[in-house]
């Protein structure tokens, strides 16, 4: 299941995303690319407005567009961030406002988190890892 893209495509992916990051206010440009369990890939960018608070992160961007389509079993995603119009030169780690939109769908101990700065630097993590104890549908049933 988990083979329908390696680490380095999906990076790719959020690359390409990431181009269409508008982000005139930061100048941060984000990309993700989300793959889900049937092979879909869901590619995400920061979108930001003049009011700011309406703002959205390319990891929800992503993930919003799957659940959207009806696709809420997730695999992994991979993340770039950096300076608009730079390539990446650190990694962008999730905010916390995203970790716990994943944690709404995902297995804690078996999605990854692939914060990229390039196909081939790249770091790896589970969503337990980056959230710890956290609050999720369990607690209200
Ligand atoms: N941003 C993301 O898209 N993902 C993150 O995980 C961190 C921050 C965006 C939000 C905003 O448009 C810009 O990066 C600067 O914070």
């Amino acid at each position: 299941m988990e083979d329908y893209m390696d680490n380095s495509e999906l990076i790719r992916s959020a690359l390409l995303s990431r181009e269409n990051a508008y982000c005139p206010y930061s100048g941060y440009a984000v990309g993700a690319a989300l793959l889900c369990a049937d092979g879909t890939v869901y590619g995400g960018c920061n979108i930001e407005n003049a009011a700011f608070t309406p703002g959205n992160c390319a990891e929800r961007t992503a993930i919003f567009r799957a659940v959207s389509d009806g696709n809420r079993s997730f695999l992994r995603i991979a993340i770039v961030g950096g300076k608009k119009g730079q390539k990446p030169d650190s990694y962008a780690f999730p905010c916390g406002v995203c970790r716990q939109v994943m944690a709404e769908f995902v297995n804690p101990k078996t999605f990854k988190i692939i914060v990229a700065t390039s196909p081939e630097d790249y770091k790896e993590y589970t969503l337990g890892e980056l959230l710890p104890e956290s609050f999720g549908p369990e607690n209200l049933e």
